[in-house]
């Protein structure tokens, strides 16, 4: 089974999660039914993934009952501030056929347009109302988390951020510990350029594992929700095996050595994001 991670507000998440960006949603469903049957309980959709509805549709077919599934989406730049957020999330939930998600995220800050703060009160609102069981962030930098929790007294549950052995970001780790909001690492495996590492390529020969199996386990061993993506039914499956064996200190000592400035793959969080 996989391990669960329990949020600051008292909800529980599994560990290991099933990402679709950037697949179509006429394509999303079988990739999302398959990693259901092979046993992945949390999938992590957003508006600005265009797939909510291909999601829901792989939600019904995949028959597994609805309260042991762990539904994420998240709210589109466009959709921000109070009332767009209340009415976008009801959008959300008729694409995907859910009354309640279990987390809905701010996909993006976009600091400039000044609306995260009464964005994340609509957020609070929402869970309240008994729409969303957990309300979390994501591509939030720590003085954006200080905001939304000065203004309204409610801590994110999550911060969705790009994480992976080239971009490790260590320096925000010790922020979220001590607010308690747990990490959630997207692009976990680097968007793939990650996998073609020397290192992590010796790593896997010494356990006999694929090289995304190995930065699955070391998302894993430090805490972090993770969140792998794939279309592919084979490494789907072999994501997901990754609870028989373990990184030891020499692994992950070597893995730490990767972190380079250069790492961050993704739009950074500061400037105006406007692809979501
Ligand atoms: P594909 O969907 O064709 O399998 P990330 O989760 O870091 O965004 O990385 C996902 C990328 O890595 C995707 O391009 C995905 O491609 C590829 N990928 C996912 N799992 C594996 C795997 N086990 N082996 C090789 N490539 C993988």
């Amino acid at each position: 089974d996989v391990p669960t991670i329990t949020l600051n507000d008292g909800n529980t998440i599994p560990q290991l999660g099933f990402g679709v960006w950037q697949v179509p949603n006429d394509e999303v469903t079988e990739p999302v039914v398959t990693a259901i049957k092979t046993g992945y309980r949390s999938i992590d959709t957003a508006q600005g993934y265009d797939n909510e509805e291909g999601v829901g549709k792989a939600i019904r077919e995949a028959g597994v009952p609805r309260e042991q599934l762990f539904i994420t989406s998240k709210l589109r730049t466009k959709d921000q501030g109070y009332d767009n957020a209340l009415r976008s999330l009801d959008g959300t939930l008729q694409r995907l056929g859910l009354d309640y998600l279990d987390m809905f995220l701010i996909h993006w800050p976009v600091p400039e347009h000044d609306r995260y703060s009464d964005t994340w009160r609509a957020f609070i609102q929402a869970q309240k109302d008994g729409k969303i069981r957990s309300i979390g962030v994501s591509n939030f930098l720590p003085e954006y988390l200080d905001r939304i929790i000065n203004d309204h007294g409610v801590k994110p549950a999550v911060n969705q951020i790009e994480l992976h052995p080239y971009y490790q970001q260590r320096d925000v780790r010790d922020v979220h510990d001590r607010l308690g909001i747990r990490i959630e690492s997207y692009s976990p495996l680097g968007s793939g350029a990650v996998l073609k590492d020397e290192t992590i390529g010796e790593i896997a020969e010494k356990h006999g594992k694929e090289p995304a199996q190995i930065m699955i386990r070391w998302h894993l061993q430090q805490g972090f929700i993770v969140i792998p993506k794939s279309t592919h039914a084979e490494r789907i499956r072999s994501n997901f095996d990754v609870f028989g064996f373990e990184l030891d200190q020499d692994d992950m000592d070597k893995i730490a050595k990767l972190d380079r400035p250069d790492g961050k793959e993704g739009s950074d969080p500061a400037t105006n994001n406007t692809l979501f």
